[in-house]
């Protein structure tokens, strides 16, 4: 029996992964996130199983190799908030590389949807039977150009719901996928010609802070962003300007660079301190959601599944794709 402590854990969480059958694990639900001061609470546990908000950088990494730790499971994709140096040769970290791109994709063009017709706008208004439809004014998706940043699982599936709507979908990669039906132009073209820009690669360094004041210059104007890949992809501010200046028409935000202290909790009763995301929230042209693209029934369950297949191919010494870094 191997036991796994799981940090950051909603009911949804538990209930995916008590859902499936697996006498090899037991899980230690915990509520808090991993970070440095709550490493230690694995100390009697043979592994960890992490989220994208905790924070896995240098101390966490030795306060949990000191307690025995010798592997961490992130139940998803984007393994950036781990100091990968700091772990390398210490702990194994195994990842959930794709678990449904659908999600992720279906929601990308849900925030689309919402935010080019002010459906936001028209469920508030006509709940307080206000049948206006004064400033509701969309476009048709049909014939604009889209912009993929980051063809990969997610990106793909994306181009492909685009393509239903008869967009012209255009896109960049830094690994173009030459067999796939994708029109692959520049970076800077891409900027230049798309109406709305959609970001589905990895957060690096080279990826950090692709939508600044430089890049939204030579945009078209109006353009729509957005991201749910990761925050810190759009550097906050230069984004905010931008929307308050009519240059971006509107953003949807999955995702948003601070996101770790404010995401997946109940703040309603507190005072936010942040106030870029207040700022972002005043404005009428914004949706934010919290990091929820990826919430479906299914997304859930092929996350568990591939999570305690990840940690039992650990324990049982059997090699895996889903190796991010080897101990
Ligand atoms: P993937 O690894 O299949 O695809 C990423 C693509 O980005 C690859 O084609 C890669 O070549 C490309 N890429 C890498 N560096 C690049 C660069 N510098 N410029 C342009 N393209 C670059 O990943 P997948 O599964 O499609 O996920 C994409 C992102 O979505 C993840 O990195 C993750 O951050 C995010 N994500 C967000 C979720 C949410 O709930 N909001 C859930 C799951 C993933």
């Amino acid at each position: 029996m191997y036991k796994i402590a799981f940090y950051d854990t909603k009911p949804y969480d538990e209930h995916s992964f008590e859902d499936i059958n697996h006498p090899e694990i037991e899980f230690k639900f915990l509520e808090n996130k991993l970070n440095k001061h709550t490493a230690t609470l694995a100390k009697d546990c043979d592994g960890v199983c992490a989220f994208v908000n905790d924070d896995i950088g240098k101390e966490t990494i030795n306060e949990l190799y000191d307690n025995g730790i010798r592997l961490i499971a992130m139940r998803c994709s984007g393994y950036n908030n781990i100091d990968l140096k700091e772990a390398k040769n210490k702990i194994t970290v195994v990842r959930v590389p794709g678990y449904s791109p659908y999600a992720v994709a279906e929601h990308a063009m849900g925030l689309i949807l919402c935010l080019n017709r002010k459906i936001h706008k028209a469920y508030f208004r006509t709940r307080d039977y206000n049948f206006s439809l004064n400033g509701l004014t969309g476009f048709d998706l049909y014939g604009k150009t889209v912009g993929i940043i980051g063809t990969g699982k997610i990106g793909k599936v994306f181009a492909e719901i685009c393509k239903g709507f008869g967009m012209n979908v255009i896109a960049y990669d830094l690994f173009p996928d030459t067999s796939c039906d994708i029109n692959y132009v520049s970076r800077e073209q891409l900027f230049k010609e798309s109406d709305i820009i959609s970001l589905h690669c990895p957060l690096t360094a080279e990826t950090k802070h692709i939508i600044n004041s430089e890049t939204i210059r030579i945009m078209k104007s109006g353009v729509f962003i957005i991201n749910t890949s990761r925050g810190g992809l759009v550097e906050s501010e230069s984004l905010y300007n931008a929307l308050r200046d009519g240059r971006v028409g509107a953003a949807g935000l999955d995702v948003y660079e601070e996101e770790s202290d404010l995401f997946f909790e109940d703040h309603s009763d507190t005072i936010i301190r942040d106030d870029i995301i207040k700022l972002f929230l005043s404005l009428p042209n914004v949706l934010i959601s919290s990091h929820q693209a990826f919430l479906t029934k299914e997304a859930l369950h092929n996350i568990a599944m591939c999570t305690i297949q990840n940690i039992l191919d650990y324990f049982e010494g059997k090699e895996s794709k889903n190796v991010v870094l080897e101990e």
